[in-house]
């Protein structure tokens, strides 16, 4: 497919997810919820054709997809690690566990593998605060993780 046709295609395709939601701008938090669920990600391509639906700036698109963690411009990995950053879990030591998963898989937060693989991000309290600190790869939930942890539970993916 050439470059014109898939610019093609991701307007036909944000257009009709835009038009559900009326094309309104107040509606963008869930517009772009909705494509990304599509798409599994939010490039930049896509986030300008959201733009031109709804007749916003594109910079007003960029900054919701980059205020919100949640959002994400870059495809996930095959195993996506989702470390929660939530009060109990960061009190529980969230952050090094994080930290530790990023000194491991070379990556920092929001980023994937080069083999694809793992991605991370952050997310906030998951309703498991009696397990902090949380980490989540792909739908499983892992509880009370400790840094020391990080490497076996990478390794159940590799
Ligand atoms: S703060 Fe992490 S599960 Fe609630």
């Amino acid at each position: 497919m050439s470059c014109r046709e898939k610019q093609q295609q991701i307007k036909e395709t944000v257009s009709k997810i835009c038009a559900e939601f009326n094309n309104d701008p107040n509606e963008l938090i869930a517009i772009l919820h909705k494509t990304q669920g599509h798409y599994g990600f939010l490039p930049k391509e896509v986030q300008i054709a959201v733009a031109e639906s709804v007749g916003v700036p594109a910079s007003k698109v960029f900054g919701i997809v980059t205020f919100y963690s949640y959002f994400t411009m870059e495809p996930k990995g095959k195993h996506p690690v989702s470390i929660c950053m939530g009060t109990a879990c960061y009190v529980q030591g969230a952050e090094k566990v994080l930290r530790e998963f990023e000194s491991r898989l070379e990556v920092k937060n929001g980023q994937t593998t080069d083999d694809g693989k793992f991605s991370i991000n952050t997310l906030r309290c998951i309703g498991a605060c009696g397990l902090a600190p949380v980490v989540m790869i792909g739908d499983k939930v892992y509880g009370n993780v400790k840094p020391e942890e990080v490497n076996n539970i990478i390794n159940e993916y590799s």
